[in-house]
């Protein structure tokens, strides 16, 4: 019966504490390992992005974001106020049909949008070259910061002949044949993005996190901190932000209590062995999760939920979204009704009272297991800096809208951290998770000033 099923669906899908725990120890030795010589499974890329800013950083900046559901262009400009700054942008879609076409529909669109923005926005001015700051939010090996080669693509794209190549070079010509006056100074990642902006207004923040398509972080680390730095001989003390990439964590699957379902998930991904925490945890496969649990309950041979239903929408894969989750959970009727008619009008399936009751705490399992093994991540940090008290800044869709995840995060923290009962609920907690600053347009934008400066000073 349903409710037996809800209780195997508890047994797969709750982390208890220890487990939490044990993740952690795991992934910060895992951090550690990642910037080594040897290496790990986690990249922890150094991104030449060498401290915070001051304040006093001035100018006019372009700043462009690819991430995986917006192309966004802005132009921001520090002013001499200390720590203010201007910011106008223009928001386009990143067409689903470019996440697995050619290089080249990639970056003729991008750049297209980078002119129609400055068409706008400066139509018939005669323009000095502006200097950009371009959020690249995938794993690329930067030796400095006006390059990157792409190590692979994550949150489903797959894009032939990118991967393995230094993605800068495609990018300045598409510029270029379009006479664009832009130079790209920076090469950022949306994590480092978020760290600098967040940290350039409130000084207690050490960590940048994207809870959103994907899952990542970055901090700061001391370059003699970094090993496999060690034959660059640069000053030991000097700060440098570091993308982990740690949406790679266990990739291995030594500790993450993953289930068939997160199998799956990974399989019919288009980069199978990658990825494995953030496919757990990210809004991008939130959805897909809930999905394939609802499938495999109908196709048992024992068919325990929608009998004698026509299931066709449901088959199709990643079909429901973080959002479709998110109203479930949100559903503010007893009946469930608002869920009730979610799924007569997105699948065409009429569900009973207990299938209602079993498809709401599917959604809260799917959404909780996600709160609470990400918040793995930032403890892991933690313990391996040793910092016990610091801000961390936030960004992304699961973060900013999926009901719930902050307090189901702060919580987890309080189990792993042992904090005190009074703890864990988010608001003045040791670590607390704040929303970030615009860490794509703001954050990119000081990455460029910060760049340009030290180029000026010959550093
Ligand atoms: C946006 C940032 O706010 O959040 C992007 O501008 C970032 O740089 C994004 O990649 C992450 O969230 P999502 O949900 O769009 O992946
Ligand atoms: C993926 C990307 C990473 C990015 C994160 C959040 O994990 O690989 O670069 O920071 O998504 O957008």
């Amino acid at each position: 019966d349903l409710l037996s099923q809800i209780e195997r669906l508890e047994e797969l899908f709750v982390v208890p504490t220890e487990k939490l725990k044990e993740i952690t120890d795991h992934f910060a030795k895992e951090l550690t390992k990642g910037l080594t010589v040897e290496g790990g499974t986690i990249p922890m890329n150094p991104t030449w992005c060498m401290g915070f800013p001051d304040g006093n950083e001035t100018g006019t900046f372009l700043a462009l974001d690819m991430g995986g559901t917006n192309l966004r262009v802005c132009e921001v400009t520090l002013t001499e106020e200390k720590g203010e700054f201007d910011i106008i942008q223009s928001k386009y879609k990143m067409p689903e049909e470019l996440k697995t076409g050619t290089a080249d529909e990639l970056w003729n669109y991008v750049a297209d949008c980078l002119e129609q923005f400055v068409e706008y926005h400066h139509e018939n001015e005669k323009l000095d070259q502006l200097p950009l700051g371009f959020t690249f939010s995938y794993p690329a090996t930067q030796d400095y910061i006006d390059h990157g080669v792409l190590q692979r693509w994550t949150k489903g794209f797959d894009i032939d002949g990118v991967e393995g190549k230094d993605v800068v070079p495609p990018f300045e010509a598409a510029l270029a044949a379009r006479g664009l006056p832009i130079k790209l100074t920076a090469l950022v990642n949306d994590t480092t993005g978020t760290l600098i902006a967040s940290a350039y207004t409130d000084t207690a923040m050490k960590v940048g996190c994207i809870f959103g398509t994907g899952c990542n972080a970055a901090y700061m680390e001391n370059c003699g901190s970094i090993p496999k730095l060690a034959h660059m001989n640069l000053d030991p003390n000097l700060p440098m932000a570091i993308n982990c990439e740690y949406g790679a964590f266990d990739n291995e699957h030594v500790v993450l209590p993953r289930t068939p379902f997160d199998i799956i998930i990974d399989k019919e991904s288009p980069r199978p062995g990658q990825q494995a925490f953030e496919k757990m945890i990210a809004g991008l496969y939130l959805g897909e999760i809930f999905r394939l649990v609802l499938l495999d309950l109908h196709t048992q041979t024992e068919c325990t939920i929608f009998v004698d239903q026509d299931v066709s929408k449901l088959k199709k894969a990643y079909s429901l979204d973080a959002g479709f989750l998110a109203a479930i959970e949100e559903d503010p009727f007893e009946n469930l009704s608002e869920t009730e008619d979610l799924f007569k009008n997105t699948l065409g399936i009429l569900a009973k009272k207990p299938e209602l009751e079993l498809i709401r705490r599917l959604a809260e399992l799917i959404g909780t297991r996600a709160a609470r093994l990400s918040a793995c991540g930032v403890a892991a940090i933690a313990k391996k800096k040793g910092w016990e008290e610091f801000h961390v800044g936030a960004d992304g869709s699961v973060f900013n809208k999926y009901p719930h995840f902050k307090l189901r995060g702060a919580q987890a923290l309080k189990e792993i951290l042992d904090w005190p009962e009074s703890k864990g609920k988010g608001k003045n907690d040791p670590i607390e998770i704040l929303p970030a600053e615009d860490g794509s347009g703001v954050g990119a934008a000081l990455i460029a000033a910060l760049t340009l400066k030290r180029v000026q000073d010959g550093n």
